[in-house]
């Protein structure tokens, strides 16, 4: 089979190194792609928000099977797109990746099919938003743009100066755009956070194994929110019972509830669920791969993925088996300084072998280039360290001394990835 992946981070790298092991794949495209990413496919020069550009993309070279990896390319239709002109495509239609898009259809949804999450007000008047804040008298008061903002739309606001300020930026400096039209106003809630990620055919659900991701920047969960620095899989805040329960009271209420609405969703649907005193509840749904979720979860992952998905896009997920190795994986996110602010591109990265690797891990590329045949970085997230183990504790020693050999100026990243884990009372 030939592939297309569509997107250029470490979630596409991981997707690609994940096919490569299927015997049924000759070969993989990537567009963009990266650095890392063009010594396992090759990569060319195409925008994924350039639907048509993608879809020629997928004619001319015969593509068999696309994989839209990434939110707004989902959000604006490629899928659909691809379909209209008869080519295979794994993810959800733009109907179903609202589910994502907009933070006010997916709380609706919620609520009209019972699903747990926290409490919340939806307005299009800040005036209106502000003076609700206000009469709550509730803080942290949380309030999120309804729409796609790289991640960083959701703001946690300490006291009624912060929540003013949160919504003069997202409703009316437009900070992210028309995403800020609308806001949801929610319920802080807390207890630990577990990322579930799982395909479903928009009938049948398969939860994968369990993750953790880590959003801020610093260690200790202090600083600014990012697009993630680093995961472990299995999450030990997930147990058994746990997992039963967001099967019945979660997962399969969604898929229920997509489908009645006529939107039924086939893909990758992820969970981003906190464990409250109240039970697991929903903070947020993804219409795609989390990264740095995939980091972690893909290479525990035995089956092929190439089954796996032609079994989601034809709609028979309930006839095959997907296998999961034992044991546990942890991913460190390597930055370039200044990340999540601004930063310098083009440094030199030493330490990484010619395919991009190190002995003893695998090392995503999120945002790298090769120049003049050395790898440099290119994004904010530059490099995904990976190690599988027996146990968290063998796979984090082992990301964390495969990092010790890679450097590059400016490089920052956590060295606390797995620690929360070590506490499980938080
Ligand atoms: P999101 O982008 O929706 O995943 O939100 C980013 C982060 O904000 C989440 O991972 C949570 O840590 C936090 N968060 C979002 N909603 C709430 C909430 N209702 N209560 C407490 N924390 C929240
Ligand atoms: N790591 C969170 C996300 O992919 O949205």
């Amino acid at each position: 089979m030939r592939i297309l992946m569509v997107g250029g981070g470490g979630r596409e790298h991981a997707l690609i190194k994940a096919l490569k092991k299927s015997p049924r794949v000759e070969e993989i495209f990537c567009a963009p792609g990266n650095g890392g990413i063009s010594k396992d496919a090759i990569c060319r020069p195409v925008n994924p928000m350039d639907l048509d550009g993608i879809a020629a993309l997928a004619k001319d070279e015969h593509i068999d099977l696309v994989f839209v990896a990434p939110d707004d390319p989902l959000a604006a239709g490629l899928v659909d797109k691809l379909e209209k002109a008869g080519i295979r495509a794994f993810g959800p239609t733009a109907a179903a990746a609202q589910i994502e898009a907009s933070k006010v259809f997916s709380k609706n949804l919620m609520k009209k099919y019972g699903i747990p999450t926290a409490a919340y007000e939806v307005f299009d008047d800040p005036a209106a938003a502000v003076e609700y804040i206000r009469e709550q008298g509730s803080y942290p008061a949380v309030v999120k743009a309804d729409g796609l903002a790289l991640g960083k739309g959701v703001i946690i606001c300490e006291d009624y100066a912060a929540a003013e300020d949160a919504i003069q930026s997202i409703m009316l400096d437009k900070k992210f755009g028309a995403s800020g039209n609308r806001v949801v106003v929610e319920q802080f809630i807390t207890g630990p956070e577990v990322s579930v990620l799982a395909f479903t055919d928009g009938k049948t659900i398969k939860p994968m194994v369990s993750s953790m991701d880590h959003k801020r920047v610093f260690d200790g969960n202090r600083g600014p929110n990012t697009g993630g620095m680093g995961t472990i899989s299995p999450n030990p805040f997930y147990t058994d019972e746990m997992a039963d329960r967001c099967m019945k009271e979660i997962f399969l209420p969604t898929v229920a509830a997509m489908q009645a609405e006529g939107r039924p969703f086939k893909g990758c649907l992820y969970f981003g669920l906190m464990l409250t005193a109240d039970g697991p509840k929903v903070i947020e749904y993804n219409a795609r791969f989390g990264d740095p979720e995939a980091q972690v979860v893909l290479p525990r992952l035995e089956s092929d993925l190439v089954d796996i998905a032609e079994a989601v896009i034809d709609g028979r997920l309930d006839e095959i088996e997907i296998r999961w190795k034992p044991g546990a994986a942890a991913c460190v996110v390597m930055a370039s300084g200044g990340y999540p602010g601004s930063y310098e591109k083009g440094i030199e990265i030493h330490g990484l072998d010619d395919m991009g690797q190190v002995e003893g891990a695998t090392v995503y590329h999120a945002g790298t280039a090769v120049k003049d045949g050395k790898f440099v970085t290119a994004g904010g997230r530059v490099l995904g360290v990976t190690a599988t183990g027996e146990t968290l504790e063998a796979a984090l020693q082992k990301a964390y001394d495969a990092v010790g050999h890679i450097s590059f100026t400016g490089a920052h990243y956590r060295k606390d990835i797995g620690h929360a884990a070590d506490d499980l009372t938080v």
